[in-house]
């Protein structure tokens, strides 16, 4: 195993699990989080943003760098997801103001400037739709061979949940899900068959709840409102982390099962745009883009979630 730690950029929409997932990237030893850029998903650009501010304020992650991303999908309108993560994409507790400054850069320019810079190649966790993603790589085509991989939450192999058949992500930018898919650069998938298996159930409450620190006292409350939000949109009363599982995939791939097989993202469909079509018993012949993960040691997750709540609380 690398002693190095794999640099890595977390481009997300906060929202409940996108924190947590820069909890986990931050906390990593295997990882170096140099910046966390936002794109409008759960929420308006700015108030995402707010959130990636005032929530690394609040967790004493002071030194990275967060840029502020795309405002829109490629094609049409932003969706905020309120029913799920609230008015403010982050709804449950109040949050601290932000202490930290706003990167001058916008999200792909603070990526590209990253990625240029960087002495290996770095890979991008995206936990929000794929627009500023889709942006850097059709901006900077000499940056393709800097990008180790590219690790997303999106998707699934089965079903969806903001359409039945798509997933949040891709349903909100298909466009930009399909550049990326058809980069050619190395993608790994982590869709709802992944993330519907990794609940905060009572035990995590109760773990979660014994680190009783200020950051854990503010994550609690959170991880209630998500809960609550699951239950009463979906019948889910113990909701899915899914955005850590990027994080994951990247820090911890030994911890997965993965197959690797063709995926094309829909943009047409009259009821199907957005849904990941993924040829998991390859009826085609298309050739394999992605790695799709098709198991997760979940207890192994876990541990390793709670461990950074503690981790970073001290
Ligand atoms: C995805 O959509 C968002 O609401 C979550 O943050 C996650 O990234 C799950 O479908
Ligand atoms: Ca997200």
């Amino acid at each position: 195993m690398s002693q190095n730690p794999i640099p890595v950029i977390l481009d997300c929409d906060p929202g409940h699990d996108d924190v947590m997932a820069i909890l986990l990237a931050a906390a990593s030893e295997r990882l170096n989080l140099a910046a966390i850029t936002t794109v409008s998903g759960n929420g308006p650009i700015d108030k995402v943003t707010q959130n990636a501010l005032k929530f690394c304020t609040l967790a004493g992650l002071t030194n990275i760098p967060i840029a502020q991303g795309a405002t829109h999908p490629l094609i049409g309108q932003s969706h905020a997801a309120t029913e799920i993560h609230g008015e403010s994409a982050l709804d449950g507790v109040a949050l601290p103001e932000s202490t930290i400054a706003l990167s001058k850069f916008s999200a792909v320019q603070l990526m590209a400037q990253i990625i240029t810079e960087s002495p290996v190649p770095v890979t991008i966790i995206a936990t929000g739709p794929l627009t500023n993603v889709a942006q850097l790589l059709r901006t900077h085509p000499e940056l393709h061979s800097r990008i180790r991989s590219i690790s997303i939450m999106g998707g699934g192999t089965e079903r969806g949940n903001w359409r039945p058949l798509a997933e949040f992500n891709i349903w909100f930018d298909p466009e930009a899900a399909d550049i990326v898919f058809t980069s050619g650069l190395d993608i790994y998938l982590c869709g709802l068959n992944i993330t519907h298996q990794v609940l905060i159930t009572p035990e995590i409450f109760t773990r979660l709840e014994n680190i009783d620190s200020h950051l854990s006292r503010t994550i609690v409350p959170l991880m209630r409102f998500f809960a609550h939000a699951y239950d009463t949109t979906f019948g889910m009363p113990q909701p899915p982390l899914h955005d850590p599982i990027a994080v994951l995939m990247v820090s911890h791939p030994e911890l997965f099962t993965f197959a690797h097989v063709p995926v094309a993202i829909e943009k047409d469909g009259t009821h199907t745009r957005g849904a990941t079509v993924i040829d998991l018993h390859r009826v085609t012949d298309a050739p394999n883009n992605a790695y799709v993960a098709i198991g997760v040691d979940v207890p192994a997750f876990w541990d390793l979630m709670i461990e950074a709540v503690a981790t970073i609380s001290e």
